[in-house]
């Protein structure tokens, strides 16, 4: 319940068995057809600095009129928290598990990760934007078809603690059926 995702991230990120463990989570994702779709990559430290300059030079090769201070802040982006976890798939086209059900494993495992990392006391936030509309950063850090690169979870400790946004009520996103069976007080009482 006090989740929320932090974008401000500092040191320390988890490592060895702490990071082992909330990996490990992503692993009891449900899995259709016991595909096994994860492939996660970990970028830690010194290995930061290479990740902004494959994003760095992405951002200027799709766009080679990016003035400094555009490629500066696709810099400052990447290096936004210690550690990263880049949360791939290897999807299987023409199977009998259809794509969106693989990729919705790889989705639960990744909330699995985030899940994980809060409650062993970390952050982290999901960012896709250019990292993964851009191919040259998948194939940067190793993903081949039919691997692909879902998203970026940028993982540390958040910098100003945990702070949690506030919530929309409940009631509007949920409903009973048959509206006859209905709780009569809701689901409040
Ligand atoms: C698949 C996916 C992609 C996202 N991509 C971005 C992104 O590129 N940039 C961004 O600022 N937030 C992105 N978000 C939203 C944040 O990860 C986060 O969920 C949001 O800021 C709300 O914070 P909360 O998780 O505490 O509710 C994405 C979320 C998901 C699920």
């Amino acid at each position: 319940m006090s989740r929320a995702s932090a974008t401000e991230l500092v040191e320390p990120a988890p490592r060895g068995q702490v990071l082992a463990r909330i990996l490990s989570t992503g692993l009891r994702a449900p899995d259709h057809g016991k595909l096994r779709p994860w492939r996660w990559v970990v970028i830690d430290g010194p290995g930061m600095e290479d990740f902004a300059t494959l994003a760095v030079r992405a951002h200027a090769a799709r766009d080679p009129e990016a003035r400094g201070a555009e490629l500066d802040r696709t810099r400052a982006k990447a290096l936004r928290a210690p550690m990263a976890i880049l949360i791939g798939g290897r999807i299987l086209s023409n199977h009998k598990i259809p794509e969106i059900e693989q990729v919705m494993s790889v989705a639960a495992g990744a909330m699995n990760l985030l899940n994980a990392l809060h409650a062993e006391g970390f952050g982290g936030v999901w960012i896709t934007g250019a990292y993964t509309a851009d191919p040259a950063i998948a194939a940067g850090v190793g993903f081949e078809p039919p691997e692909r690169l879902f998203g970026v979870l940028f993982v540390g400790t958040p910098e100003d603690g945990f702070r949690a946004p506030p919530r929309p009520e409940l009631d509007p996103f949920v409903r009973h059926w048959p509206p006859h069976r209905a709780p009569a007080g809701g689901l409040s009482d």
